[in-house]
């Protein structure tokens, strides 16, 4: 180890991504855990995730006011976690915002209001979320539905559920109404979120793993990253402008018709990450903000070989270059999807039976 492997990866840094907090490092030292590299500087660290892929930086800063608590071999363990905690955190207010639930519930008697359960309920394809949140926290316990395809992660004990409400407080941007109830029944002092996502916020990610999704385009031949949610005074104030670099989402606000009958119609509104210029960065945060859908993430992992084969879409059937970009897409489309023969492009165009 030492310098000259730490001065190695870091010009691959500074050629590669050229971000302006990299020129400012006077490295003292690089500590080696596990698959992470940290870096320290005065008053800033930077943290490198894995060695696999030396693209997926995640450039995670925190001050040095909290370092000094900790002194000699202790740092390591005091920091690597805050690091990761904060990630966690807004990953999971993302998860909650998507697909949680404070459950509310109003005593038939004294009316008084109580929080009975914090629950996040998912389909049985992504469990793999429910039991990164249950062995990351060590609380909760998940329960699988008996006869629907669903499975739920629940915390009801109080000091557990007092946890978790003051962890997300300052995070929650959908949930707002129940979430604040519950603050309020503990007395615990809401606080509002910030709805501009910052570049990398891993709180986006929450949101994709969740109710967002990642999907082929035919006509527009790219891979796009969509999230579309009840139009809403909450809904309607997010702002995504700076959350992928280089990229801004495309809104669209529409009305959609309710299966319930014309009175329930709601108003929708769509971020979509839709250039295809787009694809590149959408992959860049989802290698450092990346997703616990397995279905979600290997679509996204698949982006940048897209890129490299597109162009054979308009190349003549049965070519060599055709059946490459047919095989690539099935292959995307099939993952974990058993409905996949039924998605239109593939039977009329991508299809070879041999
Ligand atoms: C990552 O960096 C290391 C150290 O500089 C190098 O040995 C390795 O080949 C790099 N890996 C990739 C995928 O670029
Ligand atoms: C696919 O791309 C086309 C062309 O850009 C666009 O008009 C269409 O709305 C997209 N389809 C979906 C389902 O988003
Ligand atoms: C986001 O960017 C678009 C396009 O530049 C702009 O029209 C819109 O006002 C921006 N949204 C916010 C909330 O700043
Ligand atoms: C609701 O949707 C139905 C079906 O699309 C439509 O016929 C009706 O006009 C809509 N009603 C309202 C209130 O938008």
């Amino acid at each position: 180890m030492g310098l000259n492997n730490l001065f190695s990866i870091y010009n691959y840094y500074a050629t590669d991504y050229m971000l302006g907090t990299i020129f400012h490092f006077g490295l003292y030292y690089l500590l080696f855990i596990n698959a992470f590299y940290l870096y320290k500087d005065g008053s800033k660290y930077i943290l490198l995730n894995s060695q696999k892929d030396n693209t997926t930086i995640s450039n995670s800063l925190i001050s040095i006011q909290s370092a000094e608590n900790c002194k000699g071999f202790s740092e390591t363990i005091c920091q690597l976690p805050e690091i990761e905690n904060n990630k966690f955190w807004n990953w999971f207010a993302g998860i909650i915002d998507g697909d949680g639930n404070f459950d509310i519930r109003i005593d038939p008697i004294s009316k008084k209001k109580s929080l009975k359960q914090i629950r996040i309920k998912l389909h049985n394809r992504d469990i793999r979320i429910l039991t990164r949140i249950q062995n990351y926290l060590h609380l909760g316990r998940i329960r699988s539905d008996k006869n629907k395809p669903y499975s739920i992660f629940i915390v009801s004990d109080k000091e557990n559920m007092i946890y978790l409400l003051n962890h997300l407080n300052g995070l929650i941007r959908l949930k707002v109404p129940n979430f604040k109830e519950a603050c309020h029944i503990y007395n615990i002092m809401y606080k509002e979120a910030n709805y501009n996502i910052e570049l990398y916020d891993p709180y986006y990610s929450g949101l994709i793993d969740t109710d967002g999704s990642i999907v082929y385009n035919y006509s527009g031949n790219r891979i796009e990253c969509n999230l579309e949610f009840k139009y809403n005074e909450y809904t309607s104030k997010l702002n995504f402008n700076n959350t992928i670099k280089n990229s801004k989402p495309f809104i669209i606000i529409r009305k959609k018709a309710s299966k319930k009958g014309g009175s329930q119609n709601f108003t929708s509104i769509a971020f979509k990450f839709q250039n295809v210029n787009d694809m590149l960065f959408i992959y860049d945060y989802f290698m450092k903000n990346r997703l616990y859908s397995d279905m979600k993430f290997y679509r996204v992992s698949k982006i940048k070989s897209f890129i490299e084969i597109r162009k054979y879409k308009t190349s003549t059937r049965n070519s060599l270059e055709h059946k490459i970009y047919s095989n690539f897409v099935i292959d995307f489309i099939k993952y974990e999807n058993p409905l996949w023969y039924k998605v239109p492009c593939v039977d009329k165009y991508l299809l070879y039976k041999e």
